[in-house]
């Protein structure tokens, strides 16, 4: 269905379209957090707990959201999130929603656990791509990512490091879910509840190549997978690991998953050229403090040297503009693109994107906000610039 005939008109529309779509263990896995969940509630309770103190009678004829990372323009301060097993949620998703973010004119991170490998998106999609790293245990394997990357003209690693173990998500044991994704007794019934999820993207996987799998990874890595059905984390990485990776990538290198200043200090001292402000969007360490209560603390540290970018329930205009009034340089998006490609493929990633631009520029109206540049902290009720 075009996008424009899906009837949504914002990102908490696509998400309930989506969640008719999707099976409720796939749905769940992209929706929910970890633990109590309290992480995953408070990120973004931190953003509505700000407010706008708007200024009026400013001429805002002309607005616009361009911007740029990296010295390349970006039609708005935005990037698509790294999101492992996005293709399950629509047969190639990766490459729908990096054709969705180069329509929107903004950059779009492939994850080292995409469903479609990184030389089809980059070879399919095009526009600018970054790639997200977990390094694994076998550090040959990963340099060997990093080459290929490079080959693929992937712009700039982003490299997490908020993930030294796998996260245990228990909704994925209750309802089945797994990667590789295998249909079970556990989750037949949710599964046969959502025939147009099944023909549409599981069974098109089956036909063209059977399962679908992380097929970025090395075979051997995908045997184990299939073995042990949890993707390998390495819990040795370390400050010399980052230097390391710095001396192997010329391009932009960001580290995501920083919630300490101290730690955005050391990523820049080993050469980073900008650090990702995230709690994994709740999905990792519950409890762990919300981003955009420390991304004050981070930007006075290292915001004049560095970018400094943030994630973590931008489901709104009004949050990336919240975000960027503190001084954020972007925000990146997670699960708002993923309901749209959930919902309608890239015309409905691409809806979700245009979405947030089109509140992104109401609000910038609404405030006296007609530049990205003139964001100020004084934009905000109880903050000064
Ligand atoms: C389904 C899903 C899969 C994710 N997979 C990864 C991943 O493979 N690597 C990574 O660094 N972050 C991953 N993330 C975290 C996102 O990159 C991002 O930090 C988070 O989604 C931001 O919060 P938001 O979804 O509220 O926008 C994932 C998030 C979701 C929702």
């Amino acid at each position: 269905m075009p996008a424009s005939r899906l009837p949504a008109y914002s990102i908490p529309d696509l998400r309930r379209l989506a969640q008719r779509k999707l099976p409720r263990g796939l749905f769940e896995y992209v929706d929910r957090g970890t633990g109590d969940e309290q992480a995953l509630v408070g990120t973004r309770d931190a953003i509505r707990a700000l407010c706008f103190e708007p200024r009026v009678l400013v001429d805002v004829s002309a607005r616009s959201t361009q911007t740029e990372f990296f010295g390349q323009a970006s039609q708005m301060p935005v990037a698509v999130a790294p999101t492992g097993a996005a293709g399950l949620l629509w047969f190639d998703g990766e490459i729908a929603l990096a054709r969705a973010a180069r329509a929107a004119g903004i950059p779009f991170t492939l994850a080292t656990a995409s469903i479609v490998s990184m030389e089809r998106v980059a070879a399919e999609a095009g526009g600018r791509l970054w790639f997200q790293l977990y390094m694994w245990p076998e550090r040959s394997y990963s340099l060997e990512l990093i080459e290929r990357a490079r080959r693929c003209g992937f712009e700039a690693l982003m490299i997490t490091v908020d993930t030294p173990v796998a996260p245990h998500r228990e909704y994925n044991h209750h309802n089945g879910f797994s990667l590789p994704l295998r249909i079970s007794r556990r989750n037949a019934l949710d599964v046969a509840r959502h025939p147009g999820w099944f023909c549409n993207v599981f069974a098109r996987y089956l036909l063209r190549s059977g399962i679908p799998t992380l097929e970025n990874y090395p075979s051997e890595l995908r045997k184990r997978l299939n073995e042990t059905q949890t993707p390998p984390k390495c819990d040795a990485l370390n400050w010399d690991d980052l230097k390391d990776l710095r001396h192997r990538w010329d391009g932009p290198l960001i580290v995501k998953g920083i919630l300490r200043p101290e730690d955005a200090e050391r990523a820049h001292a080993a050469g980073a050229d900008a650090v990702l402000v995230s709690n994994h969007g709740g999905r990792n360490l519950d409890s762990s403090v919300p981003p955009m209560q420390v991304l004050p603390r981070v930007l006075d540290r290292v915001g004049a040297r560095m970018k400094v970018l943030v994630d973590g329930g931008f489901n709104r205009g009004g949050d990336i503009a919240k975000a960027l009034a503190l001084g954020a340089d972007g925000v990146l998006v997670g699960r708002a693109p993923l309901w749209g490609l959930a919902s309608g493929g890239e015309a409905g990633a691409r809806l979700a994107l245009d979405l947030l631009h089109d509140e992104l520029l109401r609000v910038m109206a609404f405030t006296g906000t007609p530049r990205i540049e003139d964001f100020q902290p004084s934009l905000l009720h109880g903050q000064t610039s």
